[in-house]
């Protein structure tokens, strides 16, 4: 008897279960931002057919780059200008026609600025914080701290891209307040040891970060790099206080030497920029038909090797 009621019981659960999925994948979230673009999208070149397409998940596979990113599925009006003055997800992408145009999405995709999970399909797992990520979604402006995975001259004296703002203030900042001073950076040819290497924090995943990071000061809910250094920024003792209260004095160790600078928002955030931009050239592992020709990136692909 009583394995007979196990057994309905069993039954059901399995039953309940095939039922969740079911229900879950038609009513799936990215089919009704689809349905809304393809009713947008007749109207605007006055085909009603085009509302009744049927739906898929879109990819854009990249074997070179590794990825597979299906951002369109629901950001399906990036590529069309039409779309200029949508609301998200159907808005077009800011500069199509300008820079933009020189790294088509059919070709390189979105996660390779955008960084994020490409495979993922609803709002919560592309855009929310998730821990577990390699690496987090980046919007403007830490998605700035992407192109230096191709433009590595972009820390020349010599250059300014007006395309990314807080990046270049970032940049000349780091010059200005003598980060080199204490830490190695690479990418400013600067070769201290007061503190810890700075040449390929914008490499790490997430969960390197979170593991080696102490979050228990930080005040924002996400805790992810971003927060962490914007923070730590602003005000670099209130996030690494050391421990001068510890019991034992084997164990007190001071506040951490780095200056607080009483920097701006907007200081902070730029230089938040600048740091996730500094990046590892082996483990980005661009493939060479994808950099930009530029005669002075040769002297910085050794680091490659
Ligand atoms: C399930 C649908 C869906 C998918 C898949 C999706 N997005 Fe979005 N995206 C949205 C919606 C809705 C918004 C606007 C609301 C919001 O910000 O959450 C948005 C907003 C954005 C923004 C602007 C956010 C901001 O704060 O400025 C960026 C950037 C973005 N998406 C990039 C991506 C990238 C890159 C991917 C792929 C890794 C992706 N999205 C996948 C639905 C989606
Ligand atoms: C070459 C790098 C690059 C690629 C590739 C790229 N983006 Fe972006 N994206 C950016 C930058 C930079 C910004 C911020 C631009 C700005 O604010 O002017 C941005 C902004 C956005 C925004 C916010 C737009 C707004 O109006 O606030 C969305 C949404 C977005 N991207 C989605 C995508 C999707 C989806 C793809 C792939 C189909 C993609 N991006 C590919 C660099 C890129
Ligand atoms: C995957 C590598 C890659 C990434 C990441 C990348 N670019 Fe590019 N970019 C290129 C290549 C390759 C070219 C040259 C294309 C050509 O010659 O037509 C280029 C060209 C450009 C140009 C035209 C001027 C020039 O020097 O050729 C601008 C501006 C530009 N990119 C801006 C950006 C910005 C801004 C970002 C970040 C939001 C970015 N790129 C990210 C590969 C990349
Ligand atoms: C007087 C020396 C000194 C100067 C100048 C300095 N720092 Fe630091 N920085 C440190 C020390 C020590 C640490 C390690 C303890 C900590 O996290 O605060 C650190 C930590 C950091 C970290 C965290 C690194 C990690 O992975 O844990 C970043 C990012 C950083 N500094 C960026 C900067 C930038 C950008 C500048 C210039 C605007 C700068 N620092 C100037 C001493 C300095």
């Amino acid at each position: 008897m009583l394995k007979h009621f196990l057994f309905a019981i069993l039954s059901f659960l399995v039953l309940f279960m095939i039922g969740v999925f079911a229900y879950r994948d038609v009513k799936a979230e990215w089919k009704d931002y689809q349905v809304t673009y393809n009713e947008k999208l007749a109207k605007v070149v006055n085909d009603p057919t085009i509302a009744k397409k049927p739906l898929h998940v879109e990819q854009i596979w990249n074997n070179a780059l590794n990825r597979a990113d299906r951002c369109t599925t629901c950001h399906a009006g990036i590529g069309n200008p039409a779309f200029a003055n949508e609301p998200q997800p159907y808005k077009t992408h800011p500069n199509l026609t300008g820079y933009m145009s020189k790294h088509p999405f059919e070709k390189v995709g979105c996660t390779i600025c955008h960084e994020g999970d490409g495979q993922a399909v609803t709002v919560e797992k592309t855009h929310g914080v998730v821990h577990h990520l390699d690496r987090q979604l980046r919007t403007a402006p830490t998605v700035q701290g992407s192109c230096t995975k191709c433009h590595y001259d972009l820390y020349s004296e010599t250059v300014y891209w007006p395309e990314v703002p807080e990046l270049m203030k970032g940049i000349s900042l780091a010059r200005e307040l003598g980060c080199g001073a204490c830490h190695t950076i690479r990418q400013l040819g600067t070769v201290a040891t007061l503190a810890p290497e700075l040449s390929s924090v914008g490499s790490k995943t997430e969960l390197a970060f979170y593991l080696v990071h102490d979050f228990s000061k930080v005040v924002s809910k996400e805790h992810t790099m971003r927060a962490w250094e914007f923070e730590h920024f602003k005000d670099p003792q209130k996030i690494v206080p050391g421990t001068m209260n510890a019991a034992n004095p084997k164990d007190r160790i001071p506040p951490t030497i780095m200056p607080n600078w009483g920097l701006t928002d907007d200081e902070a955030t730029a230089l938040t920029v600048f740091v996730m931009s500094l990046r590892d050239l082996k483990v980005e592992a661009i493939p060479r038909q994808y950099l930009p020709k530029v005669a002075s990136h040769d002297s910085f692909l050794q680091y490659r090797n």
